[in-house]
């Protein structure tokens, strides 16, 4: 496994790699659901190549750049297991030199959601990504469930601007709780873990009631409000049942349906979501 952190090396080294590479973009911390995408990449491909990067441009001024956690020495034994070929490590200067002045717009899908409580995010995400496929040419990039949203807008930024490459979503993982992996989890005490169980668990009460007939919309997010404002540590940012496809938000469920939300538990916010199909 090789470990690079310049621009000009990643792209000497690309040429020497076997047809097809698989890229997985990460910001590092890596977890089991990082793992998943880098075990189907290394099914899938002849190479692997791995991005770690926490890229400064997605994240608002309010928000946990600086104290995003870190533990390179940890990520990187773990992808030297998954046999990974190239772990691609650059430098903010290296990424962002002082004169970098282009910038991605995907538009409409990303001003709901999470667009709409992170203004930027989605402007600094698919601005890396493009950059990152520009650097890496991969054949193939996954992407998580997790960050519904995020793989939608990217994949819409590849059929738009006609990015030669096949965007591959994979499945959640989540703890045995029910929690999905996350970075961030990291940052829950015990009381707030438990306390974040209340997200899948709002989920899974919106996929039983949906199951059972109910297709009224607005009647899912009002029990999926309810269960979780029963949760004095949690705050809702937003609770949404959209057309998957489209973002805009359903009166009536049709499938497939992209139910997510965001919830901040104490000062650390959870995002989560599961489709219904
Ligand atoms: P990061 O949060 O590190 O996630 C990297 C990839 O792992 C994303 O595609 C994300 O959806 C996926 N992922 C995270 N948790 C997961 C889980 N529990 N199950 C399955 N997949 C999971 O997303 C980013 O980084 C950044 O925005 C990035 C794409 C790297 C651009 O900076």
């Amino acid at each position: 496994m090789k470990v690079i952190e310049t621009i000009a090396e990643m792209r000497r080294l690309r040429q020497q790699l076997a047809e097809p590479v698989g890229f997985v973009p990460t910001m590092g911390y890596l977890h089991e659901g990082h793992l998943a995408l880098v075990r189907r990449a290394r099914a899938e491909n002849q190479s692997v190549v791995v991005s770690i990067f926490v890229n400064p441009a997605q994240f608002g001024p309010e928000e946990d750049l600086n104290h995003y956690p870190r533990n390179t020495e940890r990520d990187l034994a773990l992808l030297q297991k998954e046999k990974v070929n190239i772990v691609f490590m650059p430098s903010v200067a290296e990424i962002y030199p002082v004169q970098f002045n282009s910038w991605v717009e995907v538009g409409k899908l990303t001003e709901q959601l999470e667009g709409a409580s992170r203004p930027g995010h989605f402007r600094g995400c698919a601005t890396i990504v493009a950059k990152l496929f520009n650097i890496t040419q991969p054949t193939r990039a996954y992407f998580g469930q997790k960050d519904a949203q995020q793989a939608i807008v990217i994949k819409k930024m590849v059929a738009d601007l006609n990015m030669n490459l096949e965007i591959v979503t994979a499945p959640t993982v989540r703890e045995p709780d029910g929690l999905a992996m996350s970075s961030r989890n990291i940052y829950l005490n015990p009381k707030e873990h438990q306390a974040a169980l209340a997200l899948y668990q709002a989920l899974s009460l919106a996929q039983k009631l949906w199951a059972q007939g109910e297709t009224d919309a607005q009647r899912l997010r009002q029990e999926m409000t309810a269960l979780i404002q029963k949760e004095p540590l949690a705050k809702i940012d937003y609770v949404s049942i959209a057309d998957a496809n489209t973002l805009d938000e359903l009166a009536r469920v049709k499938s497939p349906a992209l139910v997510s939300l965001a919830v901040k538990i104490g000062s650390t916010r959870l995002i989560d979501n599961l489709v219904l199909q």
